[in-house]
């Protein structure tokens, strides 16, 4: 038995849409929580399967990991034990990586399986390791374990060759108890990376420059708790924008950051959809047509490549020919050849593809070969005439919280069913 999403397409939306806290920060923070000797409290955790991942972990390393409710738990590590990472867990999302720098950091020793991950085309970790090599450490990779160990970790200088969102968290992690300054130049300046900092600096860190390409970690002896709640879920927020950009009569997207949208939001006004942004929502009107555009996926605050499987669905429905060049994980056009599948018009020529708009797409059987793909999909299936059934949806729930009760509310007539 297989469990699948099933879309009859063609529905109007209305209605408000919450948008829950933000995965690729809380698959930083909840490792980071480890750095403390006390109880620390997260608020506003998303219910994804990426958080049941991470929990597994963290009570495998016998750290207590107290739910006080779906949306707040308690990580207490102070009888946490520095284990081998072997477990599938690992496995089975990218982020743990970030267990390297957490455990590092600490202890001056990891040792952990490859961690997993959406298959986005090749995603090295070079950068994270040659971060925590300039801090002292050494590393020893055999294909299946990842050993990393320090006899001490000392603060020093490093450039990143690439502004990376994971290597920029690891190394952060990694520095906090590192003696004296380590300065991280071309950092990476997603608010994920903020947010992390945030908390660490509320457990006692000494870290300015979040947000900059330029970041300063001053190392200290000991970090306690504190309490700290995640900001919203920009790609959520910005999936949910784009399908009412697609299907709304006026949706009502709540809790959001709108400046973290800045990107996606220009480009959106851009096709000439109809979009309001206030202080913490943002409100999408039906648009009479949309016009084709160019987009270039770059690092914060340019456009996000998580949110461009997602847009090239609507450029389906865009009068003229869209283009999109990617130019972070230059392969990620698994979502162009599902959204052919449907009837849509789209060359694609690694690293960039064309999307002919309007064009009314088909239900069928498609496949979500990873997370945005799979949001893609479920955007393309609420356009398509008929009913798209969406399989490998274990991807989806890794990201996106009751994706199906949220746009069932909306009046989107989608499910969940069990298949043979
Ligand atoms: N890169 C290297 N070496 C490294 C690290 C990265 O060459 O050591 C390259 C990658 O191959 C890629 C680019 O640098 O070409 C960017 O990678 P980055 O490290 O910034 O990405 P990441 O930390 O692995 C996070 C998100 C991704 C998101 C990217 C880009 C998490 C857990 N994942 O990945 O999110 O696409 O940043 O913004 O935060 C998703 O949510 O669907 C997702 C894939």
């Amino acid at each position: 038995m297989e469990e699948v999403i099933k879309i009859n397409g063609g529905k109007l939306l209305d209605g408000n849409i919450k948008v829950s806290g933000a995965k690729n920060a809380t698959v930083a923070l909840m490792p980071a929580a480890v750095l403390a000797y006390q109880p620390v409290k997260i608020a506003g955790l998303p219910d994804i399967s990426d958080v049941d991942s991470l929990k597994e972990i963290l009570q495998f390393l016998n750290v207590k990991v107290n739910e006080l409710n779906e949306s707040e738990l308690i990580i207490d590590p102070s009888e946490m034990e520095n284990k081998v990472l072997d477990i599938e867990a690992v496995g089975k999302l990218r982020a743990s990586y970030y267990f390297m720098g957490a455990l590092l950091g600490k202890y001056h020793k990891v040792v952990m399986r490859m961690p997993g991950g959406c298959h986005l085309g090749p995603r090295p970790i070079n950068l994270h390791l040659k971060g925590f090599e300039a801090l002292g450490a050494k590393v020893d990779d055999n294909g299946e374990f990842i050993s990393i160990t320090a006899e001490q970790l000392t603060g020093t200088r490093i450039y990143l060759d690439f502004a990376s969102v994971g290597a920029t968290i690891n190394i952060i992690m990694a520095a906090v108890y590192a003696k004296g300054r380590t300065i991280i130049e071309n950092a990476a300046r997603e608010p994920e990376i903020i947010d992390c900092i945030t908390m660490l600096n509320k457990m006692g860190a000494v870290i300015r420059g979040g947000g900059t390409s330029k970041i300063v970690i001053d190392g200290v002896e000991r970090l306690g708790g504190c309490f700290h709640e995640i900001i919203p879920d920009r790609i959520e927020a910005g999936t949910y924008i784009i399908l009412s950009a697609a299907m709304a009569n006026h949706v009502c997207i709540e809790n959001v950051i709108p400046y973290h949208l800045d990107s996606l939001i220009s480009k959106l006004k851009e096709m000439g959809v109809n979009i309001v942004t206030a202080l913490d929502h943002v409100d999408v009107y039906s648009s009479p047509s949309l016009s084709c555009v160019d987009i270039t996926t770059q690092p914060y605050p340019g456009f996000a490549t998580d949110l461009q499987s997602p847009l090239s669905a609507l450029m389906t429905k865009a009068q003229g020919t869209s283009t999109i060049l990617e130019t972070i994980y230059p392969e990620r056009f698994k979502a162009c050849e599902q959204l052919e599948k449907m009837g849509a018009t789209v060359k694609v020529d690694i690293p960039q593809a064309e999307i002919t708009g309007s064009c009314q797409l088909h239900g069928c059987d498609v496949t979500a070969t990873d997370l945005r793909c799979g949001a893609a999909l479920v955007i393309a299936g609420l356009m398509a005439d008929g009913t798209t059934t969406i399989h490998e949806i274990k991807h989806i729930d890794r990201g996106y919280q009751d994706i199906v009760s949220k746009l069932r509310n909306l009046g989107a007539d989608i499910w969940r069913e069990h298949i043979d």
